[in-house]
C-alpha cells in the first residue's frame, strides 16, 4: 500500500507523517517548493482550548465556530474539530513547536474576531503558519518512508475500475505516472481567483479542479471569505485579525468609527459582516466605485487605526506583539504606532471545496481531501478566525487514517442525509488520456475540460471578472454576466515554458464557473455569500445541501 499526499501546506505535512506513521510510503507532491503555502502566511494563530484554558471549553469553541459560520456548518464537524484539537496541538509542541507564553509560563492566548474567548496559540508573534509549517517540514524531510517530489503539478488521478490507482504529474515538462492506492488532496484554496487576495500565487483551486476532472462531488463553494482587513498596497498583504483583538478599531476617512453602527461586536464581528461592512459604508459615503468589493460597491479604503494600542501598551508593544506586521508596514512606508493604515477586503479562504465525510472520503474511492481544499461543512457558510490551520491539522490525520485503514478504498456513503449522494454522476474517464508534457496538446486539453468553441480568457481579465461580479456582494445581474463570459472562456495556453501557469489558469477557470453558479443557484444571502438581489437567510436555519455533481460545470442557462 502507498499513497500520494498532494501540497504542503499545514494538511498536507501533517497528512504525510501520520500516514508514514502508520507504515505507510507517501509520495509527498508540492507544485513548488514546500514552504510555499498558504500556511506559512498564517499570521493570527491556531485556535485550540488546551486543558490549561480555564473557563474556556471545546464546546464553546464550537458554538463560536457554528455561530460565525451563519449557523450553516456541520455539527459533528465542528465538534470533531474542536474536540480533537489539543491532542494535535500535544503532538505538534513533541515535535519541537514551540506557542508563544506568558511570564509565568501559561500559554499566551490571543483574541480574534466571534471568539468569546481568548484562545489563539500563537508563534513569533504573528508567524504561526510558518513555526509549524518549519516544525512539521523538518520530521518531513527525514522521514525513511516520505518522498517528497517538489516542483512536480499534479494533472490527473488515474482511476481502475473507478477507484483510485495513480496520479499522474509534471515535472519538468514531462509527465509521470505514480502507481498508487491512494491520494490525498490538501492543495489548499484559490485566492488567486480574486483581483485582491492574501494568498500566495500558487493558490490556484489545482485539487479541487483535479478533483472534478476524477468525477468527485464538490461542495458549498458560493461561500468564499473576504479578509476586512489587507494592507491596500500592492499584493494586499494581511493586517491579522488579532491586532483588532488587541484594540484596534476600523474608521472610514472622515475618522469615524464606523463599525459600531454595523453590528454589536464592532470590528470583533464575524469576518463575512466586516468585510460587507467595509464595502457598504464606502458605498454609502460614496467613496466607492467598485473597487475592492464587487457589485454595485465603491472603491477606496477604510483605515485601520493601531495607534489607540500603541498608546495604551505603550511604544514598542506592536512591535514586539507583532513583529512580521511591523516590518510589512514599515517596508510599505507606515508607521504603525502614529498613523492609520488603508485596509480593503481580500480574497481570503475558500469554505467550500471537494466534498467529504469527516475522514476525508471524497464520494471517489480511494480519493481523500483535507484542509482548504476540501470541505466537511465545517466551517459552514464563514469560517471563524484561526480555524484554519486548525482544520489542516485535525482532518489532515483523520484523511491519514483513513487512507491507511483496511477499508481504505471505500469512498463515503455513510452518516450522510439520505439521497445526499444520489444522482452524483462520475465522469467518464478519459481512457487511455496520456499525461502530456505540453499543455498545448489536444489531450491536455481534454485532460483539463476545456469547453470547445470557447475564447482565450486570461488570469488578469478572470480576477477582475471575479472580484467584480463575484465578490464581496453579488446580484443575480452580475453572476449571470460573469456565467456568460466563463462559459466562453478558454484558458490561454501559451508555449511549454509557460505550461504550468496555463494548467493553473484551466484550474482557475473550473472554480470561478463552480463560484459563479453556485452563487447563482443559492438565492438566500447567507454568511460570505452576499446576493444585493435577495433576502438574508434566517440564523439557525441551515444552507440547503449544495453538492454539486461533477462532471459538468454547474452553470446555469
Ligand atoms: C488572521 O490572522 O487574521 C488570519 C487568520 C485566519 O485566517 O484565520
Amino acid at each position: 500500500m502507498s499513497i500520494a499526499v498532494v501540497g504542503s501546506g499545514i494538511a498536507g505535512l501533517y497528512a504525510a507523517l501520520c500516514a508514514a506513521e502508520q507504515h505507510t510510503p507517501v509520495l509527498l507532491v508540492s507544485k513548488s517548493a514546500l514552504q510555499h503555502s498558504s500556511t506559512w502566511r498564517a499570521q493570527g494563530g491556531i485556535a485550540a482550548v488546551m486543558e490549561s484554558s480555564s473557563g474556556d471549553t471545546p464546546a464553546s469553541h464550537c458554538e463560536d465556530t457554528l455561530s460565525a459560520g451563519a449557523w450553516t456548518g456541520n455539527r459533528a464537524a465542528a465538534t470533531v474539530l474542536c474536540r480533537e484539537a489539543g491532542a494535535h496541538i500535544r503532538r505538534l509542541q513533541k515535535l519541537g513547536t514551540t506557542f508563544d507564553a506568558n511570564p509565568d509560563g501559561s500559554p499566551a492566548l490571543a483574541r480574534e474576531a466571534a471568539h468569546t474567548a481568548r484562545r489563539i496559540l500563537h508563534i513569533g508573534g504573528d508567524a504561526t503558519g510558518a513555526g509549524i509549517a518549519a516544525a512539521l517540514m523538518a520530521a518531513v524531510r527525514p522521514h525513511p518512508r516520505i518522498t517528497i517530489l517538489e516542483n512536480a503539478f499534479a494533472v490527473r488521478v488515474v482511476l481502475t475500475g473507478g477507484s483510485v490507482s495513480g496520479l499522474e504529474v509534471l515535472t519538468e515538462g514531462r509527465g509521470q505516472r505514480l502507481a498508487v492506492d491512494a491520494v490525498v488532496l490538501a492543495t489548499g484554496g484559490a485566492g488567486e481567483l480574486y483581483r485582491h487576495t492574501t494568498n500566495p500565487a500558487g493558490s490556484t483551486g489545482d485539487g479541487i479542479a483535479l478533483a472534478r476532472r476524477a468525477g468527485a462531488a464538490t461542495r458549498d463553494e458560493e461561500f468564499f471569505q473576504f479578509h476586512p482587513t489587507a494592507l491596500a498596497v500592492p499584493g494586499t498583504p494581511l493586517i491579522s485579525e488579532a491586532v483588532r483583538g488587541e484594540g484596534a478599531v476600523l474608521r472610514d476617512s472622515r475618522g469615524g468609527r464606523f463599525m459600531t453602527g454595523y453590528h454589536r461586536d464592532a470590528e470583533l464581528a464575524p469576518r463575512d459582516v466586516v468585510s460587507r461592512s467595509i464595502v457598504r459604508h464606502l458605498a454609502a459615503t460614496g467613496e466607492g466605485t467598485g473597487e475592492g468589493a464587487g457589485e454595485d460597491t465603491g472603491e477606496g479604503t477604510v483605515w485601520l487605526d493601531a495607534t489607540g494600542v500603541a498608546r495604551r501598551r505603550g511604544p514598542g508593544f506592536l512591535a514586539s506583539r507583532f513583529p512580521g506586521l511591523a516590518e510589512v508596514t514599515a517596508a510599505h512606508g507606515f508607521d504603525w504606532e502614529r498613523e492609520l493604515l488603508p485596509v480593503v477586503p481580500a480574497a481570503h479562504y475558500w469554505m467550500g471545496g471537494i466534498a467529504t465525510d469527516l475522514s476525508g472520503r471524497t464520494s471517489v474511492p480511494g480519493l481523500y481531501a483535507a484542509g482548504e481544499a476540501a470541505c466537511t461543512g465545517v466551517h459552514g457558510a464563514n469560517r471563524l478566525a484561526s480555524n484554519s490551520l486548525l482544520e489542516g491539522l485535525v482532518f489532515g490525520a483523520r484523511a491519514a487514517a483513513a487512507c491507511t485503514a483496511p477499508d481504505a478504498g471505500r469512498a463515503w456513503d455513510a452518516g450522510t442525509p439520505a439521497g445526499l449522494w444520489a444522482g452524483i454522476r462520475r465522469v467518464p474517464e478519459a481512457a487511455g488520456t496520456p499525461c502530456s508534457g505540453t499543455a498545448s496538446s489536444p489531450s491536455s486539453q481534454h485532460a483539463l475540460e476545456a469547453p470547445s468553441g470557447t475564447q482565450p480568457f486570461g488570469r488578469t481579465a478572470l480576477q477582475s471578472l471575479m472580484w467584480e461580479k463575484a465578490g464581496v456582494l453579488r446580484s443575480a445581474a452580475g453572476l449571470r454576466e460573469a456565467a456568460g463570459v466563463l462559459d466562453g472562456a478558454l484558458p490561454v495556453l501559451p508555449g511549454r515554458e509557460g505550461h504550468i501557469r496555463a494548467l493553473e489558469d484551466a484550474n482557475l477557470l473550473t472554480c470561478a464557473r463552480l463560484v459563479v453558479g453556485a452563487a447563482l443557484r443559492r438565492s438566500v444571502s447567507i454568511g460570505a455569500h452576499f446576493r444585493t438581489d435577495a433576502p438574508q437567510g434566517v440564523p439557525g436555519t441551515p444552507a440547503a445541501p449544495a453538492i454539486h455533481r461533477p462532471g459538468t460545470v454547474p452553470l446555469p442557462e
